[in-house]
């Protein structure tokens, strides 16, 4: 068994790892070697926990590693990159429930041996009431990224009003919590937590769920941090903290970035923004269409070996020729090939395409005619369209009735990942719906071209 002061220095050395590994995320390049130092750290907590004077069961600790590890790796080896924030909001959830579990688990432990002080009722009240949050937001996040439940958001007159009156009336049953010393208070607390995660987050449309999921990933870090009070583990307090300040961080740099006000989107249909990209966004998942956020297209590209850009007339509009040339350049740096797919007529006269990207310097041998790319999209990872529709529909393949049945299509849709940059749901040129969009394998990232590509 190890002592008290050697576990503080092994859970020291692997908060320190944490730090390195969140360091080493900030960079693609550096985000493997991350990866390794935080799981090294998490290892090593692991391993010194195990050694603790505290624990006494080996059997139960062994069966919850096993079968937690046989989940990870199933999960991980399956799963595919843009289920990615569901994943990470089902996560969420069981960290959640996990702290609901671990301080009902210790009030029960405690009030039966009667060691149990108003502080550690506190703490047990505070680590059940966020973790019940997370544990139902995290869930609603998941339902609605993964389709199961509309990614609209629900609003009704009062919501916030009811919401107030719910986190004050916990307020006054944890502070009666603590002197009553009642698993019934303790429960009725993790209720109305769990009431509100879900009115939390039903409110909070589609567009707006990456943030979401970053929000309850700095929850589900408070409630870690909460746990680690609970169990008084110093290495669950930091990291929870870790990840409870990122969480927090990433939302709040995410708003700025889709120029959100942080209380607009946490408060959901409150004060309803009026932006086009947002309805867009609401619009396409009244149709079932998928929708990406610009983090999400990066990190797409930036990972591809092979992406093929499909630029039609809203290229032209936006004149995102030029921000497409910094894209490629970047993308060339990287390592990731880049070709432009031109349809003869994309955009709104002849040559309309090749005359913009060579205004903008794009080296002509990443330029390439419909008849020669086409083959190639069965082995691309991404295809960007930006600005076109109607070059890119399936329907002029499979739809007889179509005004565009038997036009030559660029095959967009045999890509493995496809990303469409424009403003709305409105239809191109023909004024007939893309098939493309309905697409497993498509995502709509809304917004004017020049604007997302830079
Ligand atoms: P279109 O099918 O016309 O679609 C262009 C798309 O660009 C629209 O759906 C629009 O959607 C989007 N867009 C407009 N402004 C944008 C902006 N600022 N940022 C992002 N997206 C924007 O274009 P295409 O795919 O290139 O096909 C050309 C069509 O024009 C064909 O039907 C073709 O037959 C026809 N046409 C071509 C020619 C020649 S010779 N090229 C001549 C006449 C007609 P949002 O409004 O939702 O953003």
């Amino acid at each position: 068994m190890l002592n008290a002061n050697t576990l503080a220095i092994a859970y020291l050395i692997s908060a320190s790892l944490f730090i390195l590994g969140l360091k080493g995320l900030t960079h693609p390049s550096t985000a493997r070697r991350g990866n390794y130092l935080a799981m090294f750290g998490m290892g090593l907590a692991i391993v010194v926990t195990l050694f603790s004077p505290a624990v006494q069961n080996y059997s139960l600790i062994f069966a919850g590693l096993a079968i937690g590890a046989v989940i990870g790796i199933v999960v991980a080896m399956k799963i595919d990159m843009k289920a990615m924030p569901q994943l990470v909001a089902a996560f969420h959830s069981l960290v959640g429930l996990t702290a609901v579990l671990v301080a009902i688990g210790t009030f029960t432990e405690h009030a039966a041996s009667g060691i149990i002080d108003g502080v550690m009722l506190v703490e047990l009240s505070i680590g059940s009431f966020i973790g019940a949050i997370t544990f139902t937001g995290s869930l609603i996040a998941f339902g609605k990224l993964q389709g199961l439940l509309s990614g609209n958001p629900i609003v009704f007159k009062g919501q916030h009003m009811l919401n107030l009156a719910l986190g004050l009336v916990t307020l006054g049953l944890v502070i009666q919590f603590s002197q009553n010393s009642s698993l019934t208070t303790l429960l009725v607390i993790t209720v109305i937590a769990l009431a509100l995660g879900f009115l939390l987050i039903i409110p909070i449309g589609g567009a707006d769920m990456p943030v979401v999921v970053s929000m309850l990933n700095s929850y589900s870090g408070w409630a870690a941090a909460a746990t680690g009070f609970t169990l008084q583990n110093n290495a669950l307090i930091v990291t929870g903290a870790l990840v409870g300040f990122s969480g927090a961080i990433l939302s709040f740099i995410m708003c700025r970035a889709m120029n959100r006000s942080f209380i607009s989107v946490i408060l959901g249909g409150f004060g309803g923004s009026d932006d086009d990209e947002e309805s867009a966004a609401m619009q396409a998942a009244n149709q079932g269409v998928k929708s990406a956020a610009v983090e999400d297209l990066a990190f797409m590209i930036e990972n591809a070996n092979r992406l093929i850009v499909v630029p039609g007339y809203g290229m032209a509009v936006a004149q995102a020729q030029h921000a497409l040339k910094e894209l490629t350049d970047i993308l060339d740096e990287r390592g990731v090939e880049v070709k432009f797919a031109i349809h003869p007529v994309a955009g709104r006269m002849p040559g309309h395409m090749n005359v913009l990207l060579a205004e903008s310097d794009i080296p002509y041998d990443h330029v390439v005619e419909m008849d020669e790319i086409n083959p190639e999209f069965a082995t691309t990872d991404v295809a960007l369209v930006v600005g076109a529709n109607d070059v890119t529909n399936p329907a002029a393949k499979t739809d007889k009735s179509s005004p565009i049945y038997g036009m030559p299509i660029l095959d967009v849709e045999k890509a493995k990942y496809i990303f469409v940059i424009k403003r709305s749901m409105r239809p191109g040129y023909s004024g007939i719906e893309n098939l493309l969009y309905f697409r497993d394998n498509c995502s709509m990232v809304f917004g004017d071209a020049k604007d997302v590509c830079e």
